[in-house]
């Protein structure tokens, strides 16, 4: 069995002062691409939904270590991330070999803007994310907390492929019915996919989605407003300064957790 396979490289390299090291309890790949893992979560560790910690693997004398966004809420027992395969990349190319009761590395101190604090009181809540830029959201739909503070939730994902929604889709699906979470959701949380190189959503970036107005008429709710809306950003840089762009131009301002705004931005994890 794999947990008791640990690998040479843990053995042969001690596990780094003051990190945490846990242990994997679940593997899934969702594509060539994409896959999200859960292991254990140590005693002490707090953080607020929507940070992100410092994740490596004990396989050299100095670990490499890479900005991941806790995907669990902070009320589960354990930790979840969602991970993109990069070829040849220094972390994910051996991160993305994990199997269940393998050690994983984490930096003790948790960190983010995407956060509540860092938001003034709104009524709706835009969640805008492109790939693995929907983890931090991941952990803040299943946040109780988000639910008591926004009278509607509207999640979005941009992914290449279909295939790579997913995690969003069974993510919604579950949190609908989950038997804590759903009194809190009741019918709040809304959820927009769109599959920019296949199918019917061919072409349809959230960007261009917001700049026509489609994404409102296709959930059936009003255009962007900063009176009544915040919005939280995550994905790739480019998508990051559009997106960005778009809300400043209607009249949103940046937040900060020492300066709350209309709207945040994570960017830690840009290339
Ligand atoms: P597209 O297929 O048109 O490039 P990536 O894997 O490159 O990070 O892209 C993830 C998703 O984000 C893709 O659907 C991609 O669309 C979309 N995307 C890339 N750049 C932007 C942007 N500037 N604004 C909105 N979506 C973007």
């Amino acid at each position: 069995m794999s947990s008791v396979a640990t690998s040479e490289a843990e053995t042969a390299f001690p596990i780094p002062a003051n990190v945490f090291a846990e242990t994997v309890t679940a593997v899934k790949h969702y594509t060539d691409r994409l896959f999200s893992f859960r292991m254990t979560r140590p005693q002490s560790f707090r953080f607020r939904s929507g940070e992100f910690v410092m994740i490596g693997l004990p396989n050299a004398e100095k670990p490499v270590y890479r900005a991941y966004s806790i995907a669990s809420p902070a009320w589960d027992e354990e930790l979840e991330f969602f991970s993109i395969k990069v070829p040849g990349g220094p972390l994910t190319e051996h991160l993305q070999k994990i199997k269940v009761g393998d050690t994983v590395l984490m930096r003790k101190k948790p960190t983010g803007t995407l956060v509540h604090d860092a938001l003034l009181p709104g009524k709706r809540l835009f969640l805008f994310s492109t790939g693995t830029g929907i983890a931090p959201f991941a952990s803040v739909i299943r946040d109780p907390e988000t639910y008591e503070k926004f009278d509607q939730v509207i999640l979005t994902q941009t992914c290449r492929e279909n295939a790579e929604l997913n995690y969003g889709r069974e993510l919604v699906e579950n949190t609908r019915n989950d038997e804590l979470m759903s009194e809190f959701v009741g019918d709040k949380l809304m959820f927009h996919a769109s599959a920019t190189r296949e199918g019917e959503t061919r072409g349809h970036r959230v960007t261009t989605l917001i700049e026509n107005g489609k994404l409102f008429t296709d959930l059936g709710i009003e255009p962007l407003n900063p009176e009544t809306d915040r919005a939280m950003i995550c994905g790739s840089m480019a998508m990051l300064r559009e997106i960005e762009g778009l809300l400043q131009a209607r009249g949103f301002e940046e937040g900060a957790n020492n300066k709350p705004g209309t709207y945040v931005v994570e960017r830690a994890f840009v290339d």
